[in-house]
This record gives C-alpha cells, sequence and structure tokens, in this order.
C-alpha cells in the first residue's frame, strides 16, 4: 500500500468531502480576528468560530460541522512565533482541519473516522501512528486498543504534565476560560533517521514524532476562578494541521517543503539574493507573509497596541530577517501576489483585498525602514556591552526609539546567547503605560447567565416594518445581572421579550428607544442591547406600576429618533461605496457609529483625505441620494450573499443566514441594521469632518436629512453675521475679507517700517552721550521696551556710528532687562564683550555671556541695573588706561 502523493488543495478537498459523507455541513473558515469575542485575541483553532455553540448560547441548524479554518498562533495563551524558523512544524499562521459534534456523536465515532481517513483514504501506514490519551480517560484507551486495534505500547496516557490539575497536553482548552476537555493526539512517526523520541519521553521535543490531529472531547466551560462548570452537552472538536498532514502526503519531513511553503521560500530567495534555500530567515518569512497578509485581511493594521501590536512584531521581524541577508530596500509587500495565487483560491477574502495588504505592508516597511539599521548599530554595541543579559533599559531604548518590538530583540539576543531582562523592560515600559496596553483588555466578557439561553428562543425583531407592537410577552427580566421573576416601580433592569420592535445595537447602529407599556405600567428603554447575539434586552427602568414575567406589553419606539437614525446607517452604505470609487478598494470599513444627530466612519486609508476629494465624495453621495434607489432588502444564505457581491464587514459575526441591503447598483452590503425606503428619504448628505484615528485609519463624520439642513442654515447664519460685520452683502464676504487682510498687511508693514525710524532716532540720540576714554567711546544705555532684536539691531547701528567703541544696551520690560554688549573697532582685544556683560549680569542678579566682539545675556531691571550701566565708563578706564 502506498500514500498517495498529494498537493494542499487536495489535501483540503479530500477532508471536507470525506465528513461531507459523513453528515457534516461545511462552513467558511470564519476571520482572524474573533467575532464579538473579548477573550481571545486570534482565532487560535477551528473551534473559535463555534464557541458559543458549545457553551449553549447559541445555536445552528446542524450539529455536525467540518472546516478548514485559517488560525494565527503569535500572542495569548497560544502563542509559537519564537519557534518559527527553528522547528520543521511550528507556524504563527497556519491552517486547521477541523470536524464538529454539536451534542451529536462523541468519542467512538471521532475516534473511527479519524482512524479511517488517516488509513483507509490516505493510506497512511498504520504502524507508523501512534496515539496519547488522557491519563484517566479509559474509554478512548479502550476505542483505540480494541475498536481500531492499536497495540498498548503505541498508546500514551499522558498526565497533568504542565504543573496543575487539567493542565495537560491531553486536555485542551482555548483561552483561560471557556470550552475545554481531555483530548486523544495522533502522531506520526517520520522515521529513526530524524532525532526525538515518543511523546511523553524525555526527548519528545524533537522532530521525529509529529503530532497530526487532535481530537478534542469537549465537555467543560472552566471559569475564571479555575472551576469546570460541565457543558450543556459532550461535543466533539477536532483539528490537524494542514502543513503537518501536508508533508507526510507530499513525502517531505519539513512543513517547510511543501508545495505552498516551496513556492513561498523561491520568491523570499529571488527578492533577498538568498541562493541557499534552506536559510531559515527564507523560512521566518515565507512563515510571516500568511500571518501578516490574513491578519489584514481580517482587518488589522500594524498600531502600537492590541492586535495591531502583534501585526507589527510579525512584519518587523520579517524585515530583520530581510536585513540579514542583506536587503536595505522594502521587499516584503512584493511576496504578495505570490501569496495570492497559491492561496487565492482557497480563502476569495485574499485576492478582494491585495490592494490593501500590499499598501499597508509597504507602509510599515517604510516606516521601520528608518530606525532599523541605526537599531542594529545601538544593539550590536549593546550587545558587546552585555555579558549574558541585555538590560531591561537598552531594551525599551530600541523598542521606544528604534521600533524593536521587545520580542524581536529577544529574537536577536537569543541568536547571540543572549537574553534580555524582561523585569526591566517592563518597569521602563512601565512609565508608558498606555502603549502597553497590549493583550490586557482581552479579559472575560459578561453576557446572558446560560439557563437563560438554553430555556428562551431568540427574540423575533419585528422594527424592519413597525415602530409599535402590542401583545409582546416577557420572557425574562434581569436585575443587577441576575433573572427575577418580577420588577417594582424604580427598578433598574433589562426586560427580554418573545418580539419587539426595538432594534438592539449592533453593527454601529445605536439601539431604540421608547416605552414598554400595558394597563397602569409603564417601562422607559433608554437603550436596546443585544444579548448572546439573539436576544434583545431593553435596558431601562420601571416608571409606574410593576412589570413580571408573562406579562404582555406594548412596545413603541421613540420613532422621529429612528427615523433619523435610518437616514445615516443607509448614507453610511452609500459612503462606504464612494470612499471605495474614489480613493480605491483598499478601503476598508474600520469602524462606524450610527446615532440619530450623525454618522462616524473609520476606514483604511493611508493619508489625508483632501478638500477636494472630500467634495467629490459628497458629490458622489448626493447624486445617488438624488437618483432615489429602491433600498432593497434580500434574505439568503451566507455564500448566496456573497456570490450575488455583497460586501460583508470585518470582526461581524454574520449567522448562516444574512439580510443583504441592495441601493441602486451603487452598494450592495451585509446589514442587518433597519434603513430608508429609497434613498431619496435621505434628503441631503454633508461631511462634518476628516481626521485620522490611528496609523492608515482615517475617519469622517457627516449628517444627514434635517440634520445636514440645519448645518447648512447654522453655516448660512454665520456667513450672514459675517457680512453685517464687514458691512456688505453674504456674496461680497470673501472679498471684503481678502480686501481687509490686504489692508492689515499694509498697515503691518507700516507699522514696522515707523518703528525702525523711531528706533534709529531713539539710538542717534544716544550716540551723542557717549564718553571717550583713551580714544574709545564708551556708551552705556537703557532702552525701555527694546526686545533682544531690537537691542542688536540698535547695537549695530551703534558700532557704525561710533567706530572704537564700546556699547552696553538694555532693553527693559516687565521688571527684566535683556542684555548686549559690543566692542568696536581698535577697542577689540582691549576690552572683551563678555567679561564686561558677565559682570553686569552679576551685578544685576542675572546671567550671560558671548563672543570678544558680541555679548548677550539678561537680569533684573532696577536701582541695580542703573548703578551699574553708570559704571561702565569706570569699568572700560580701568581695563584700558595704561
Ligand atoms: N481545538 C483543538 C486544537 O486546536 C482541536 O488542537
Amino acid at each position: 500500500m502506498t500514500t498517495p502523493k498529494l498537493s494542499s488543495s487536495q489535501i483540503r478537498s479530500d477532508f471536507l468531502e470525506f465528513f461531507r459523507g459523513k453528515g457534516h455541513t461545511i462552513v467558511p473558515s470564519a476571520p482572524l480576528v474573533p467575532g464579538n469575542d473579548p477573550t481571545l485575541l486570534f482565532t487560535n483553532s477551528g473551534m473559535v468560530q463555534f464557541k458559543d455553540v458549545f457553551l449553549g448560547a447559541e445555536k445552528r441548524s446542524y450539529v455536525r460541522a467540518a472546516d478548514v479554518q485559517r488560525c494565527l498562533r503569535a500572542g495569548g495563551k497560544h502563542n509559537d512565533l519564537d519557534s518559527v524558523g527553528y522547528t520543521a512544524r511550528h507556524h504563527t499562521f497556519f491552517e486547521m482541519l477541523g470536524n464538529w459534534s454539536f451534542g451529536d456523536y462523541f468519542k467512538k465515532d471521532a475516534i473511527a473516522w479519524a482512524w479511517e481517513l488517516l488509513t483507509e483514504v490516505w493510506k497512511l501506514p498504520k504502524e507508523r501512528l501512534l496515539v496519547t490519551v488522557y491519563h484517566t480517560d479509559d474509554e478512548a484507551y479502550e476505542l483505540w486498543n480494541k475498536m481500531v486495534g492499536i497495540p498498548a505500547e503505541r498508546i500514551v496516557r499522558i498526565g497533568d504534565n504542565k504543573g496543575a490539575p487539567y493542565a495537560s497536553d491531553n486536555f485542551w482548552q482555548m483561552a483561560d476560560t471557556g470550552p475545554c476537555g481531555p483530548c486523544t493526539e495522533i502522531f506520526y512517526d517520520h522515521g529513526e533517521h530524524i532525532a526525538g523520541g515518543p511523546p511523553g519521553s524525555p526527548d519528545e521535543d524533537g522532530d521525529r514524532f509529529i503530532e497530526i490531529w487532535n481530537l478534542v472531547f469537549m465537555q467543560f466551560d472552566r471559569q475564571p476562578d479555575g472551576m469546570l462548570v460541565p457543558l450543556p452537552a459532550p461535543c466533539v472538536d477536532t483539528g490537524m494541521g494542514m502543513e503537518r498532514l501536508a508533508a507526510i502526503l507530499q513525502h517531505v519531513h519539513t512543513n517547510y517543503e511543501i508545495d505552498l511553503f516551496q513556492a513561498l521560500i523561491a520568491k523570499a530567495s529571488e527578492l533577498t539574493g538568498t541562493a541557499d534555500l534552506e536559510n531559515k530567515s527564507l523560512r521566518v518569512i515565507a512563515d510571516h507573509i500568511r500571518a501578516c497578509s490574513f491578519l489584514i485581511v481580517d482587518g488589522v493594521l500594524p498600531s502600537n497596541e492590541g492586535r495591531g501590536y502583534v501585526l507589527r512584531r510579525i512584519i518587523r521581524r520579517a524585515l530583520r530577517h530581510g536585513w540579514m541577508l542583506g536587503v536595505r530596500q522594502p521587499f516584503f509587500h512584493k511576496m504578495v501576489p505570490t501569496l495570492v495565487a497559491l492561496m487565492g483560491e482557497a480563502y476569495p477574502e485574499l485576492p478582494a483585498a491585495q490592494d490593501l495588504v500590499e499598501r499597508a505592508l509597504k507602509a510599515e516597511e517604510e516606516r521601520f525602514a528608518e530606525t532599523l539599521d541605526s537599531g542594529m548599530r545601538i544593539f550590536d554595541d549593546v550587545a558587546a556591552r552585555a555579558k549574558e543579559v541585555i538590560p531591561g533599559a537598552d531594551a525599551f531604548r530600541l523598542y521606544d526609539t528604534y521600533g524593536f518590538p521587545v520580542d524581536l530583540t529577544a529574537d536577536i539576543a537569543r541568536e547571540r546567547g543572549l537574553s534580555v531582562d524582561m523585569q526591566g523592560f517592563d518597569a521602563a515600559m512601565e512609565q508608558q503605560r498606555e502603549t502597553a496596553r497590549a493583550a490586557g483588555k482581552f479579559s472575560a466578557g459578561s453576557g446572558l447567565p446560560a439557563e437563560l439561553v438554553a430555556k428562551l428562543k431568540p427574540t423575533e425583531f419585528l422594527g424592519y416594518e413597525a415602530l409599535d407592537a402590542g401583545g409582546l410577552v416577557v420572557v425574562a427580566l434581569l436585575k443587577e445581572g441576575r433573572p427575577v421573576d418580577s420588577l417594582g416601580a424604580g427598578d433598574e433592569a433589562v426586560v427580554i421579550l418573545d418580539r419587539t420592535p426595538f432594534y438592539a445595537e449592533s453593527g454601529g447602529q445605536v439601539g431604540d428607544t421608547g416605552v414598554l407599556a400595558e394597563q397602569g405600567v409603564k417601562f422607559e428603554v433608554d437603550d436596546t442591547l443585544k444579548y448572546a447575539g439573539q436576544f434583545h434586552g431593553h435596558v431601562g427602568r420601571v416608571a409606574v406600576g410593576s412589570l413580571k414575567v408573562g406579562d404582555h406589553v406594548l412596545g413603541s419606539v421613540d420613532a422621529p429618533r429612528r427615523a433619523a437614525t435610518i437616514l445615516n446607517h443607509s448614507a453610511t452604505h452609500l459612503l462606504h461605496a464612494a470612499l471605495r470609487e474614489l480613493l480605491g478598494t483598499h478601503v476598508q470599513q474600520k469602524g462606524s457609529l450610527v446615532a440619530p444627530d450623525r454618522l462616524r466612519f473609520d476606514f483604511s486609508h493611508f493619508q489625508p483625505v483632501n478638500a477636494a476629494e472630500l467634495a467629490e465624495i459628497e458629490r458622489r453621495v448626493n447624486a445617488e441620494i438624488r437618483a432615489n434607489h429602491a433600498a432593497e432588502v434580500h434574505n439568503m444564505g451566507m455564500q448566496e450573499a456573497l456570490d450575488f457581491g455583497a460586501m460583508a464587514l470585518f470582526g461581524e459575526k454574520y449567522g448562516e443566514h444574512v439580510r443583504v441591503l441592495k441601493m441602486g447598483s451603487y452598494s450592495t452590503e451585509l446589514c442587518g441594521g433597519t434603513h430608508v425606503g429609497r434613498t431619496g428619504d435621505i434628503g441631503l448628505f454633508k461631511i462634518v469632518s476628516e481626521g485620522g484615528v490611528s496609523s492608515g485609519v482615517r475617519r469622517i463624520e457627516a449628517v444627514t436629512g434635517q440634520g445636514a439642513l440645519d448645518l447648512v442654515s447654522a453655516e448660512e447664519q454665520r456667513l450672514q453675521e459675517a457680512a453685517a460685520l464687514l458691512g456688505g452683502s453674504a456674496g461680497e464676504v470673501v472679498d471684503k475679507v481678502r480686501q481687509l487682510t490686504e489692508r492689515q498687511k499694509k498697515l503691518e508693514r507700516e507699522l514696522e517700517g515707523l518703528k525702525a525710524k523711531a528706533a534709529s532716532g531713539a539710538t542717534a540720540d544716544l550716540a551723542g552721550s557717549a564718553v571717550e576714554i583713551e580714544g574709545v567711546r564708551v556708551l552705556a544705555a537703557r532702552l525701555e521696551g527694546f526686545d533682544a532684536k531690537a537691542l542688536r539691531e540698535a547695537m549695530d547701528r551703534l558700532k557704525q556710528q561710533l567706530g572704537d567703541a564700546v556699547i552696553v544696551l538694555a532693553g527693559t520690560a516687565q521688571g527684566k532687562a535683556s542684555l548686549v554688549a559690543g566692542v568696536n573697532g581698535s577697542a577689540t582685544g582691549r576690552v572683551k564683550a563678555g567679561e564686561l556683560l558677565a559682570h553686569i549680569a552679576s551685578l544685576t542678579g542675572g546671567k550671560g555671556g558671548g563672543r570678544p566682539d558680541l555679548a548677550q545675556g539678561g537680569g533684573e531691571d532696577g536701582p541695580a541695573l542703573a548703578s551699574a550701566l553708570a559704571d561702565v565708563p569706570a569699568w572700560v578706564a580701568q581695563r584700558i588706561r595704561p
């Protein structure tokens, strides 16, 4: 039996087809940025998009699923960044093949199918496979041993080998909290010629026995305090590393030898002029281009915190490896076309964002190029001085001034047998708190109690058609986050209904406000929020009466507020389309706020949008408003929607069924929000401001409808007021202001001239008061109101007038004196201006100095100054009389 030789794309499709045949629904890969999950930095495994399904907080129409998920393990609980390039099998970005059961099949089928796929479809030799099980999982052990027939010597029990209960290679968890459970792992033996021992042995870290597939039996939800709470139903979560499997099925040993990586390494070798294809730096570059490109595809841009900082770290690590290969020009972004050719078919979102990916990488390359070279020199100095440890302060300087992420410094240090004083670095960083917020803010989020989620049906939203609805049933009440049966007057609470016309905040659109009422009861709704992704929670207070679960209420949304909001929401879609049309398709939505009084739209773009572009954008949007397109809403499956050409947004979590909003042929986007009937309803669109939010992200704020008219009226009003002040009509304002500024400039010039004339008159008089000592004319004078510049000018004139002279001038204002001393002609060499000035300054409580012919300084104005100036002739006489 020979193992077939398969390409990466064949492996992906074999896997999906196998599980489709076992009744699994094939789902697309989710983005690397988890939708609405604050506990996790990145999608680190296939199960992330199903987390809420495991927890019972979300229901899907299927109980078996399979996919190929793009994953990232760089930062957070699972972090392989430092190992990349140094082992045969670690990556930042990788593809995970996975199959899932949500309360359906369990250990027996999961194990049987994994074995069938590996040994019957892909024909891996059974004798090369071995498995591990969690030490107490006798059930899995027996299944492998009895059902599959693996001999006992190739089944390894692994205990809690990571220092705490349930901390084991065979107990898998997504993050510090969330779904987890015991697992069984399948290993492949690459053969005796490679160093390394079987799992559980002291040299298990070698490259001989490679884990290829992990079958997790999800049974618990780990709480922040470490408690393991059983899941509503046991589930299966499996993950197989596509690249590791490809290595086996392409009959090579390391992942870097598979088809995908060979092509990337060849491109990197061409771009860096490196002939040796085994060079580790080429591997690092090949790995990192995948991680960086897909992060940008999924909406992350380089920045100094959170996800953006992790991206920056990976890019800069790749650039440093390019630098080691002698590259001094931007090269990394030139890898992108090759990546698109390799992976664009499996991930259509990659070619769609190619332009953005290339621009963002190039911008980051250009930014880091400014400091990489000098940073490396500083590093060399520091490393030469350091014995074993690079001091934290130096690592911080490299970070702060030269843009070296500390992991990069540690990486370079490691190559030279050094380490970094991380504590010292952290201490230095502590002072710059705001930049250190990186992963810290990703802590457990809050939601609806699980028992409610399991019990309730998702809220039916009536508000696309109606703003008022009766007979709504109160299905749950929450007070201080806990379910209660009833509420009394004055209680602050959250009301959940079976159906509601209230829109719950999502997709940037604010939640509705309004009133829930029944006979003798009034609940004022201040906001509506979505709980567990599917329940509309009406947040507010009981103003009158009391409310209990089971009551029927009439819900009335604040209609004018909602009406104003929808204009802004539809206009946001037109703005997005106009930006992509006029600035380029690298423009991607980075955030939005749709409120009744304004809209705010953040998007990727690498320079300010100038006034002419803004005017054109405004003109385009208004043209589409006047075209009065019907705003059509279509409900369809996600894939159908993408085929329909709808644009999906990043970091948003979409269900299997989506709404598509289409306005003419200009804008087609996925959107669950509420919208106008026709674009003409928007009336008018006016941009209020444009500015930068963070590197590569711009923000436009705008108003629509009555808000836009109010803005225009307010500006008109201001124009009228200005016209009245200028004594003309609105049409004359620009001319009048121009005349006024010209006149002003002319007057300023005249004033300057008069001042200069007055000053030279004053100094002409002064010249007459000089005294003569041994052929040198000595002058010391106080000039009220002269600043340092006027003093120097006066000094120049007096030197010309007096010839051989020693001059001291004190310009006074507000109790202070600026001092200048000058020596000219034959007096030079006999008296030093610096000494003279220092003498006067010291007498007047100030200081100063300068060259032998000109010195400046300052002191206090007052009697001491007067007597110091009066003494100047005597001071000079002392120095020049023989
Ligand atoms: N979630 C499991 C893993 O990532 C399958 O290994």
